[in-house]
C-alpha cells in the first residue's frame, strides 16, 4: 500500500497516529509533514517522539530549526531529528548547520515545512498531508520508498486507526 487517508476527529486521534507511526518506523526514514499553521504537524510529531521513548518536553523547534531526540527504534538506540523549517532564511543556513548530514541511514528525520528547503532535502520515505476538516483533521499519507510502503502497510492493521 502506498497511500492511506483517514479522518482524525480530535487531537487524541492525531496523537494515536503519531504513536502508531513511532512503532512502525525504521532507522534512516524521513517523513515530510505538510499542512497549514495549526494543522497538527507538531502534535503528531510530539506524540511520535514520546511513543519512541523520549520522556522530556518536545517543543516546536521554531528558532533552532532542528532538535534531536534520543529514542528507541525497533529496540535500538536511535535519534529522531525534528525539523521545523518555517523560519529558514537561506540554503546556507541549512547546509552550514550540517542539517544535510542528518539525513543518513541511522536517524529518523521528521520535517515540518519541507517546502522551505526545496531542492536541499532528499526525497522522503513518507509524505503526510494534514488539513482542517470541520472540528477535526484529514490526513493523507503517501509512501515513496520500500521503507515507507512497509510502514504504511503495517499501519493499516493498527487497531486504533
Ligand atoms: N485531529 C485534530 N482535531 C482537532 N484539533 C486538533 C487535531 N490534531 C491537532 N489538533 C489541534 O490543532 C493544533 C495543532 O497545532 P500544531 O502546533 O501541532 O500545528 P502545526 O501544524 O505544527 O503548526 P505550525 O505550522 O505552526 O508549526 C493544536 O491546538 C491541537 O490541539
Ligand atoms: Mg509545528
Amino acid at each position: 500500500m502506498s497511500h492511506y487517508k483517514t479522518t482524525l476527529h480530535d487531537e487524541a486521534a492525531t496523537q494515536a497516529l503519531g504513536k502508531c507511526l513511532a512503532h512502525h518506523l525504521s532507522p534512516g526514514m524521513s517523513i515530510f509533514l505538510h499542512g497549514d499553521l495549526g494543522a497538527g504537524k507538531t502534535s503528531l510529531t510530539r506524540s511520535l517522539i514520546h511513543a519512541a521513548g523520549y520522556t522530556g518536553t518536545v517543543k516546536s523547534p521554531t528558532y533552532t530549526l532542528a532538535e534531536p531526540y534520543a529514542v528507541q527504534i525497533k529496540g535500538q538506540a536511535s535519534t529522531i531529528m525534528h525539523f521545523d523549517l518555517y523560519r529558514m532564511i537561506s540554503a546556507e543556513e541549512f547546509t552550514e548547520a550540517g542539517f544535510r548530514e542528518e539525513f543518513n541511514e541511522k536517524n529518523v528525520c521528521i520535517v515540518e515545512w519541507p517546502e522551505k528547503a526545496d531542492g536541499l532535502l532528499p526525497e522522503p520515505d513518507l509524505h503526510v498531508f494534514l488539513s482542517v476538516k470541520g472540528d477535526g483533521r484529514e490526513v493523507e499519507l503517501r509512501a515513496l520508498s520500500v521503507k515507507g510502503t512497509a510502514c504504511l502497510a503495517s499501519l493499516q492493521f493498527a487497531p486504533n486507526l
